[in-house]
């Protein structure tokens, strides 16, 4: 089933509740959280988070761009995510370990990242631990940023570990995602895809949301 996440960095901040409540109809929520240290740029912390939580039932899919992840993956978990996914070139193995074992003590799902730089192999041994497997489609810090298409080899390989071992582990891409690039994505083998420009840059949020599901089709 392939699942569209909309990313809140693209939405109108001044009138967040109302931007969530046009994306509704999609299957995750997806907010990215950066320092301005893992990525070169600031966004949204745990008190946002504890807000948009009060105001919708959606699936949040947290996507850390935070050096030290593990420092903070419980908080994220209280705080109302469901999905935390954090970056595994920001931690060292031992604490990767241990944060995925945190994140599922919370009840949560987990997941971990890999930028553009990073070889999908790097995920390997985690691979059967995590429930979802975030191959970063540009250089995570921005939104309306332009895909790569020399990342679908790697969910390509991803795809075939995961199928050869018949793991429940979901491949999400994000960034550059438009309804060519998703069904890019998709064929490679994704099944989660994150977009913030094109949903929220949108006139029909909801319109654009199918448009990108129905996109696997053709
Ligand atoms: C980038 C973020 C993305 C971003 C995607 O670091 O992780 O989630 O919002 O934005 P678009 O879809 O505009 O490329
Ligand atoms: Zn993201």
């Amino acid at each position: 089933m392939i699942k569209i996440a909309p990313s809140i960095l693209a939405a109108d901040f001044a009138k967040l509740g109302e931007e969530i409540a046009g994306v509704e109809t999609a299957d995750y929520l997806h907010l990215d959280i950066m320092d301005g240290v893992f990525v070169p740029n600031i966004s949204i912390g745990l008190p946002v988070l504890e807000s948009v939580r009060k105001t919708t039932d959606m699936t949040f899919d947290v996507h850390l761009m935070i050096t030290s992840p593990a420092r903070y993956v419980s908080r994220f978990a209280g705080a109302g995510g469901d999905i935390i996914v954090f970056h595994v070139e920001a931690e060292t193995e031992e604490n990767t370990r241990a944060a995925i074992n945190e994140i599922h003590g919370c009840g949560r799902k987990a997941g971990l990242a890999v930028k553009p730089g990073t070889s999908a192999d790097e995920l390997l041994p985690y691979i059967d631990m995590i429930d979802i497997a975030l191959v970063m489609t540009v250089e995570p810090g921005f939104g309306g940023q332009e895909f790569m298409p020399g990342m679908l080899a790697k969910i390509e390989r991803l795809k075939q570990i995961i199928d050869s071992r018949s793991l429940n582990c979901e491949i999400e891409v994000d960034g550059g995602i438009n309804v060519k690039t998703a069904k890019m994505c998709v064929q490679a083998g994704a099944n989660v895809l994150v977009a913030g420009s094109d949903i929220f840059r949108s006139a029909d949020k909801a319109a654009q949301i199918e448009t990108l599901r129905r996109g696997r089709i053709n």
